[in-house]
């Protein structure tokens, strides 16, 4: 019943096989979407290398570079999306950035520009992507994004981050409420901790993924396959009245007390 034949999903956020992003773009395709992948740009063309490497195998229909605070990179890579494939269904934010002074030490401590820098690569680009992918969604879409449990919650160094993932979810109610007239619908997958490049900048993460496996019902903590899994189904006729919603993809983590 899963079936995303001839649904366009434009993803973001692969950097390596430990992606999160891979996870989502490999079960999207295994469900039939054609798959156009936007990376962030480096001088020496290192990510996109490394990115083209790992993605051919899902045939993409593009690669562009897409730094999310550059607004014209950002207008470039939906140009890409209309020129190719006419309209999108699927956008897929799969990006956070905060530096390290913001994952370690005093709340207190965190310096304006790296609190500003966080928001709006992590927070801000949710809204400034869906602001270009509304035109494009003519046959209505799915929006989805990656949040965590930091985000309502404190966790041990997780600090900046978890400022960035509730503005994230909050934003994920606003876009709901307003793109849900244009059938486009909006939602967030929060993950369990998972080691990635991103999450290795978080003190701690081992710790956090040893703890998961004591606590969570499951006794384990979930897969990038799992996530994209419940992607593929957020991305779906499947889940057509499911918006503004956080689903938590945790091992059941998140419902624990004690
Ligand atoms: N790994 C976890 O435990 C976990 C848990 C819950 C949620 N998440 C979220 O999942 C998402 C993906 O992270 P991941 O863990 O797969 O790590 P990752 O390092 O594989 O992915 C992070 C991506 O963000 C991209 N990025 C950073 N700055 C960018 C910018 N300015 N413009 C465009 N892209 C930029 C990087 O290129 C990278 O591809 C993030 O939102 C993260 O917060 C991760």
């Amino acid at each position: 019943m899963l079936d995303l034949t001839g649904k366009n999903a434009l993803v973001t956020g692969i950097a390596n096989n430990r992606s999160i992003a891979w996870g989502i773009a490999q079960q999207l395709h295994q469900a039939g979407a054609n798959i156009g992948v936007t990376y962030l740009p480096d001088e020496k063309g290192r990510f996109e290398k490394k990115v083209r490497e790992l993605a051919d195998e899902l045939n993409p229909a593009f690669y562009v570079p897409c730094d999310v605070q550059n607004d014209q990179q950002v207008e470039d890579t939906f140009a890409t999306v209309a020129e190719k494939w006419g309209k999108l269904d699927i956008l897929i934010h799969c990006l956070a950035f905060a530096d390290k002074e913001g994952l370690t030490g005093d709340f207190t401590a965190i310096p304006r520009e790296a609190f500003t820098k966080s928001l709006d690569i992590s927070t801000f680009s949710l809204t400034r992507l869906a602001r270009s992918a509304k035109p494009l969604m003519t046959e209505g879409g799915s929006i989805i994004t990656l949040t965590y449990l930091g985000g309502v919650k404190v966790i041990p160094n997780y600090n900046l981050m978890g400022v960035a993932k509730a503005g994230l979810e909050m934003s994920v109610r606003y876009l709901a409420a307003e793109l849900g007239g244009q059938k486009i619908r909006v939602n967030g997958i929060s993950a369990g901790p998972i080691r990635t490049l991103a999450s290795s900048a978080v003190g701690g993460i081992l710790d956090m993924i040893h703890h998961v496996e004591e606590i969570a019902p499951l006794h384990r903590t979930v897969t990038q396959i799992e996530v994209g899994n419940t992607a593929a189904f957020l991305a779906s006729d499947l889940a057509s009245g499911i918006t503004g919603q956080i689903i938590y993809v945790d091992s059941g983590y998140e419902i624990m007390g004690m």
